[in-house]
């Protein structure tokens, strides 16, 4: 019998665990012992802390209902969700448009719009135009690619925030044209706070920071045979854009809202043009969908997701 002390216990635990059947499993489980020792070794972690933090844990757990994922809140204010879309953009062997956190606003079945409509149905913000082209590696347009789109109003609020659930604004899908081309009108979306009225919030409050997104728009964009994107772009304006709470932006994502480009559809709107670039699905790599889709765990008619 090996003698379990402080040394012996992490080879103890990797040992009764070495016959567990499906390898990745046993990989990353082994993986994770190895890990949350070395981190109790490292911070010489005392009973109370622990329960504290198994109380921490209960109550990200409990926080959680059909509509409220406090567990991926947890990975996203700990840059983990971030990094995880990061390793898995990694695995793609062509340049491609980065990815970003898919958050808990995002909706199934968002109305079609028509190329040039607005998304904005119910919101008075200022009118912005957003273009481009959704295009594979070698530039060449996508045509038929699906786009969903989703944003706040202007005061930092998704429809689901302000409206019954169901009714939609600030949100839609289309699809590109013949050249890949996309263009709708909407608002120039706000920032806005993460939920902080739950266990995640409290940490950060504890942590002393803002909880804060910069302003964005996000995009899930698809077209058979190629990867599944899931981005937002984040205008360069907002003081926020290098503080984000979730760690959603990098330098490729912060765009600049201009006017009177003759390139656009709508050259009498501030806009912002941009062009994303998909990869070629491999084995393994159909989406970066990362997060919590809480379409598919929502139904229509419950409560709101509280903030
Ligand atoms: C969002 O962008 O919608 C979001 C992402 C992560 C946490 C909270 C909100
Ligand atoms: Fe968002």
């Amino acid at each position: 019998m090996r003698a379990i002390d402080e040394n012996t216990i992490t080879d103890a635990v990797l040992d009764q665990m070495a016959s567990t059947l499906d390898p990745r499993l046993k990989e990353i489980m082994a993986a994770a012992v190895r890990h949350l020792h070395a981190f109790a070794r490292e911070i010489a972690l005392t009973p109370q802390e622990w329960l504290e933090g198994i109380r921490f844990l209960t109550a990200v757990g409990q926080k959680c209902t059909s509509y409220r994922q406090e567990c991926v809140l947890l990975s996203d204010v700990l840059g983990l969700s971030s990094l995880v879309n990061l390793l898995n953009e990694k695995t793609a062997a062509e340049s491609h448009t980065d990815a970003s956190v898919l958050g808990p606003y995002y909706r199934e079945n968002s109305p079609p719009f028509e190329p040039g409509q607005s998304i904005a149905t119910r919101t008075h913000g200022q009118e912005i135009a957003v273009y481009g082209r959704v295009i594979d590696s070698s530039g060449r347009g996508i045509p038929r690619a699906t786009m969903q789109i989703w944003q706040t109003d202007e005061h930092g609020d998704y429809d689901m925030q302000r409206l019954d659930p169901g009714e939609m604004d600030l949100r839609g899908w289309c699809y590109t044209d013949p050249e890949g081309r996309y263009y709708f009108r909407s608002v120039r979306p706000q920032g806005y706070s993460i939920p902080m009225d739950g266990p995640v919030g409290s940490l950060v409050r504890a942590q002393k920071r803002h909880g804060l997104r910069p302003s964005h728009i996000h995009f899930l964009i698809g077209a058979p045979g190629y990867r599944e994107l899931v981005t937002a772009l984040y205008p360069n304006d907002d003081e926020h854009v290098g503080s984000d709470t979730v760690f959603g932006v990098t330098d490729s994502l912060v765009v600049k809202i201009t006017s009177g480009d003759p390139a656009s559809p709508f050259p009498d709107l501030p806009g912002v043009h941009y062009d994303f670039k998909l990869v070629a699905a491999g084995k393994n790599q159909l989406s970066n969908r990362v997060g919590a889709d809480p379409s598919r765990i929502t139904k229509p008619t419950e409560a709101q997701p509280s903030r």
